[in-house]
């Protein structure tokens, strides 16, 4: 029944489409839940006294993502967000702005410059590592790591250029020692930086453990990374298959947020989330079993034509936007108002130079999951401004 979910691929939409209609609620041969619908969907997401965001039990002390605040459910996910709410305000991401446009500039001079130009190798993936790894205050330079660590963190591994394969696990231990590293020095001489920052934030006495802040770095580096480079190529991809939307934001750039937010709904950089049942409950007429492990399908109700009419199509002007791509309820992407920032700048920047270009279809390749959905290659045909 889920086979179509086996292989990555660019239209898992008309597979979400049959399970809306025959199998809203399916539970598979592992005993593992799917949820489709949008109501349902936001249902799972948000209902943290039945669906708890803890889906690997109690927190384990090695485990630092386990221990982060999307693994976690209230009280302790209410503390940890207030904590790092006090480092990652809006105050700080508006500051990145001008630091977004330069590195915009940048990136877009060496790709359109390039023989052989790829979005996702030379704008889309380089352009949110940067920003992050500015914004915690680690060397840029170091974001060839980033990219390995934070490919095996999402794919389960990630194979080297010198054929090695660095997995899950070794990730997670380079990337603690990594950081291990850096917050040490920062408590001994902080810096104008969110780490410093975080090290700083106090709620009723309370601070961040040394393993709570290591947790939120590692997440931010793997939760703001590979998503925003989807956000990016999959906009890029669709104004490549819709040239009329393109031709109408050139005219009127102002509908370029409106632009990004459809994107977020018609191809959705997270494509599911999951979830541990506490005890039994009703979904929709069905009974799910304590302990269960259920899989929110994010890219299945963001096309529930329920909710947004003729949900296969991408509309520019459409109303009632409510999608589902950052989540909903308490663990809303907390990394949202920045993936629009840095996506709104990087395209309108492509708008304002009159950036021309054609995808090279047949030699692009998708990110081998069906939980992040975006593009590994995305070679340029044409690329002119
Ligand atoms: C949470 C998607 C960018 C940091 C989430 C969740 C989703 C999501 C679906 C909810 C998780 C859940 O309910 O279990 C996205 C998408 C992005 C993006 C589609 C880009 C287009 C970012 C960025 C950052 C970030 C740039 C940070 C730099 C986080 C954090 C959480 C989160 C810290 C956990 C919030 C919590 O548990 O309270 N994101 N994200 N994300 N995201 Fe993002």
């Amino acid at each position: 029944m889920l086979d179509f979910l086996k292989q990555p691929s660019l239209n898992p939409f008309d597979g979400y489409a049959y399970m809306r209609e025959h199998h809203p609620i399916y539970e598979d041969e592992q005993g593992v839940w799917h949820v489709f619908c949008y109501e349902d969907v936001k249902e799972v997401l948000s209902n943290y006294a039945i669906f708890s965001s803890k889906r690997s039990g109690d927190i384990e002390a090695y485990d630092p993502i386990s221990a982060s605040l999307i693994s976690q459910d209230p009280p302790r996910h209410r503390l940890l967000r207030s904590l790092v709410s006090q480092a990652f305000t809006p105050k700080a991401i508006a500051a990145l702005q001008s630091r977004i446009q330069e590195i915009t500039k940048e990136l877009f001079h060496h790709l359109h410059e390039s023989a052989s130009p790829d979005f996702v190798k030379q704008f889309s993936y380089p352009l949110p590592v940067i920003v992050i790894a500015e914004l915690l205050g680690v060397p840029s330079s170091d974001q060839e790591r980033f990219k390995e660590w934070s490919d095996a963190i999402v794919t389960g591994s990630h194979a080297l250029e010198n054929g090695e394969e660095i997995t899950y696990d070794n990730a997670q231990q380079e990337m603690i020692e990594y950081f291990s590293q850096i917050i040490s020095s920062r408590k001994k001489s902080p810096k104008d930086d969110l780490i410093s920052r975080l090290l700083e934030a106090q709620i009723d006495g309370e601070a961040l453990s040394h393993m709570d802040i290591l947790g939120f770095c590692i997440l931010l580096l793997v939760a703001g990374n590979e998503t925003t480079t989807n956000l990016l190529s999959n906009a890029i991809y669709t104004f490549h298959n819709y040239p009329d939307v393109w031709h109408q934001l050139k005219a009127n750039p102002e509908l370029m947020d409106q632009a990004v937010e459809e994107t977020l709904r018609y191809r959705s950089p997270v494509q599911n989330m999951s979830r541990l049942t506490i005890s039994e409950t009703v979904l929709s007429g069905r009974i799910l079993p304590p302990g269960k492990f259920v899989v929110a399908w994010i890219g299945s109700a963001n096309r529930d034509d329920r909710v947004f009419p003729q949900a296969n199509e991408f509309i520019l002007t459409r109303t009632n936007l409510r999608h589902v791509a950052f989540g909903h309820g308490i663990h809303f992407c907390l990394g949202a108002p920045l993936a629009r920032l840095e996506a709104s700048i990087a395209l309108r920047y492509m708008l304002d130079v009159d950036f021309q270009f054609v995808v090279d279809e047949k030699r692009s390749e998708l990110i081998n999951s069906n939980f992040v959905y975006g593009f590994s290659r995305m070679p340029l045909e044409q690329c002119t401004s």
